[in-house]
């Protein structure tokens, strides 16, 4: 079958879907590493603004900053994020401190070289620094060198608010991408499995309808030959007896009735296809209906086995014995001489599954759909309705029935019947 026009619509639309779902989720995630790797960069630019602007002020004092300064300094970055400033002498004791440092302090013996050095210290960034102080106030003397700038060595720790906003931005916008892709796959696979669905019923409605007309006519058809046949029946069987036995004549008019009966035959299968009586599901024992069904078919001529078989099950024995039947006939007209085909009853996932193995040249590849179809026969004298109505009957009980081949050889068709 093509692929028809609207299945390639709901693949293109679930593929789309999934493909921008995936590109939003990808382009949110990109978005979060580069805002992760710009925090350092943002880090380093807010330290030194700190760090200059700390050491700006220290240049400008002539004594080692007190507590009191300190605070001052403290408030007045406190909007960038500042949380903690001390100075230290060249021995390391504290010189005065403000705020509180977010673990212990153990200050460098020496002036830490090159540029401040930044450290995490839990949410907060610390920051080494060195700074000298400007020299104590007097006139220079002479030619004496200028008096030695007293040099401390300060720390800073301050809160990366902005880094922070930024990366918890990122984050917010990649979760809310991923809410986002994750709604649209999850509607485009709704509608792809409901579009699914409607197809489904859309084609099963489509071949009832067909076969709706197919049975109405066929009904027609087999109501207007059955008595002109039964007539041309009985008056052949009338002209045999007529005539001497063993005689040309009589071999002939016997032919007529052989053929006649083939039509009756074929009229009465049109007439059970045709049938349309709403099903009547009342409690069976499916084994006993396998069996007796068997017995119709061939006395002896199967091996059930019905082991795992509920006891009961609600079917309409009369439609269901036309399916079984049917398939049963076909698994002994395919078997070999010799052998005898296996009917088991049981039950899997809720449903009664009755299955029928033969031993035959099994279905042709490719043909596992088509023998159901009407009037699809291989056979020289087959009418091809047998497993048409099996189907038929078997989708009336709400149902399956599939075809396939046994890996050792033979035909293997499967009925599942769900409780009704
Ligand atoms: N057990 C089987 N092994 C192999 N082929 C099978 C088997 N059962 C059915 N088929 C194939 O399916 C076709 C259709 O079967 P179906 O019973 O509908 O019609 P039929 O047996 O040909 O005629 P009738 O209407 O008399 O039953 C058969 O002609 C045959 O080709
Ligand atoms: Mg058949």
């Amino acid at each position: 079958m093509k692929p028809s026009l609207g299945r390639w619509a709901r693949w293109g639309w679930l593929i789309t879907t999934i493909a921008m779902g995936a590109a939003l989720l990808v382009t949110a995630w990109l978005g979060r590493q580069r805002a992760r790797a710009v925090t350092s960069t943002l880090n380093r630019g807010q330290s030194m603004v700190l760090f200059e602007s700390v050491r700006q002020q220290s240049r400008a004092m002539t004594e080692p900053p007190d507590r009191a300064q300190l605070d001052s300094l403290l408030r007045l970055h406190q909007a960038a994020g500042l949380r903690y400033l001390a100075f230290f002498d060249s021995s390391g004791a504290v010189i005065a401190q403000a705020g509180e440092a977010a673990s212990a302090v153990h200050p460098p013996a020496r002036r830490p070289p090159g540029p401040p050095a930044l450290e995490q210290v839990g949410s907060r960034v610390r920051i080494w620094g060195f700074t000298a102080l400007a020299p104590p106030p007097g006139p220079p003397q002479g030619r004496q060198p200028a008096r030695a700038r007293p040099r401390l060595n300060f720390l800073m720790e301050f809160e990366p608010l902005v880094a922070e906003r930024l990366a918890s931005e990122a984050t917010q916008t990649f979760v809310l991408s991923a809410l986002v892709a994750a709604a649209l796959i999850a509607a485009a696979v709704v509608f792809w499995r409901l579009s699914m669905k409607q197809e489904a019923t859309e084609r099963r409605l489509e071949q009832q309808r067909r076969l709706g007309a197919l049975g109405e006519m066929s009904a027609v058809l087999a109501h207007e030959i059955r008595n002109p046949l039964a007539s041309l029946k009985g008056h052949a069987q009338l002209l045999a007896e007529h005539l001497a036995e063993g005689s040309p004549d009589r071999r002939k008019a016997s032919l007529v009735v052989t053929e006649a009966e083939r039509l009756e035959a074929l009229t009465g299968d049109l007439l059970d296809f045709a049938k349309s009586s709403p099903v009547d599901l009342q409690p069976a024992d499916p084994a006993a209906l396998v069996a007796a069904c068997a017995d119709e078919v061939a006395r002896d001529g199967f091996v059930i086995r019905a082991e795992g078989a509920p006891r009961v099950w609600r079917l309409d024995a009369n439609l269901m014995r036309q399916a079984l039947t049917n398939v049963l006939r076909n698994a002994r007209q395919a078997s070999p001489e010799g052998t005898r085909p296996e009917a088991t009853v049981g039950r899997s996932d809720g449903s009664l599954v009755l299955t029928v193995r033969d031993f035959g040249s099994g279905i042709a590849p490719g043909d596992e759909k088509r023998i159901f179809s009407p009037f699809y026969t291989t056979r020289t004298n087959g009418t091809g309705l047998g497993l048409a109505v099996a189907l038929r009957v078997v989708e009336l009980h709400g149902g399956t029935i599939t075809a396939g081949n046994h890996p050792d050889g033979g035909a293997v068709f499967r009925i599942a019947v769900p409780a009704g």
